[in-house]
């Protein structure tokens, strides 16, 4: 961690916490297609679409057309799920990060730097579930520029918010994630989050099981 530096979010910081968020998000398209690839129900699926297409077509050739769109298709659900969920972060808490998440109290947008590069970022806000604010701070927009990873910087910014919490009093610090995002899971898991939810955010998603994992770290029992 030597060379990076950890500090509050300034305007001058705009354009490259957004770049980074738009990258560190479009990257899991691959692996968001190859987990819908990989799972025993979407084999099973694929088979149904393969015989119901041969039953009508009676086509060898036409049926496996199908069953290869059927494949693209999950890959264009990935990819537009992604580019939903950046598109709405830019424009929404991303588009004003001062008004969002250093005007509030208990909030805060901090970036990691390396020189006078932007590298990493991360968030504090407090929970859109009503049932857990007051209580806990979320930890959101964690990410880390490609080629600065894997050298403690998540784990570094995952601290500074767990502390940012516990100094104002916080018991938790929640979050979400995606099945895919496998080296944030590991991030969070290894500093001492544990797994309280699965969410499906639509039919489809169930259909295809694309998921969401919650996280929840209870700073009173841990510290
Ligand atoms: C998740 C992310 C922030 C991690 O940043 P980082 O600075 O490299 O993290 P760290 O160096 O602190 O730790 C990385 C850990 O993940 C592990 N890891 C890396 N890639 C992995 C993978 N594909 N599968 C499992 N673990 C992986 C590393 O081994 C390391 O764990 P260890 O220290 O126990 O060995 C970074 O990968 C990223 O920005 N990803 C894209 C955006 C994203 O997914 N954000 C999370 C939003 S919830």
């Amino acid at each position: 961690m030597g060379e990076y530096h950890i500090r509050t979010f300034e305007d001058r910081d705009y354009e490259a916490v957004r770049t980074i968020l738009s990258h560190g998000i479009h990257e899991h398209v691959p692996a968001g297609c190859w987990h819908i690839l990989r799972c025993p129900q979407n084999h099973l699926l694929l088979l149904a679409i393969f015989l119901m297409a041969y039953m009508i077509l009676a086509s060898l050739l036409f049926s496996c057309g199908v069953a290869a769109a059927f494949v693209v298709m999950g890959w264009m659900y990935m990819k537009g799920l992604c580019a939903a969920y950046v598109q709405a972060a830019l424009t929404r808490d991303m588009l004003d990060i001062r008004k969002t998440y250093l005007e509030p109290k208990d909030c805060c947008f901090w970036v990691a730097t390396s020189g006078e590069e932007v590298v990493g970022m991360v968030a504090a806000i407090h929970p859109e579930d009503p049932s857990q604010r007051g209580k806990a701070l979320e930890l959101k927009r964690m990410s880390v520029a490609k080629q600065h990873r894997g050298r403690g910087l998540s784990k570094a910014l995952t601290r500074t918010v767990i502390c940012f919490a516990q100094e104002r009093g916080y018991q938790e610090v929640v979050l979400g994630t995606s099945m895919v995002q496998y080296a944030a899971q590991r991030v969070y898991e290894g500093i001492g989050f544990h797994k309280v939810k699965v969410e499906y955010p639509s039919l489809l998603a169930k259909l295809l099981q694309v998921y969401f994992y919650y996280y929840r770290y209870e700073i009173a029992r841990s510290r």
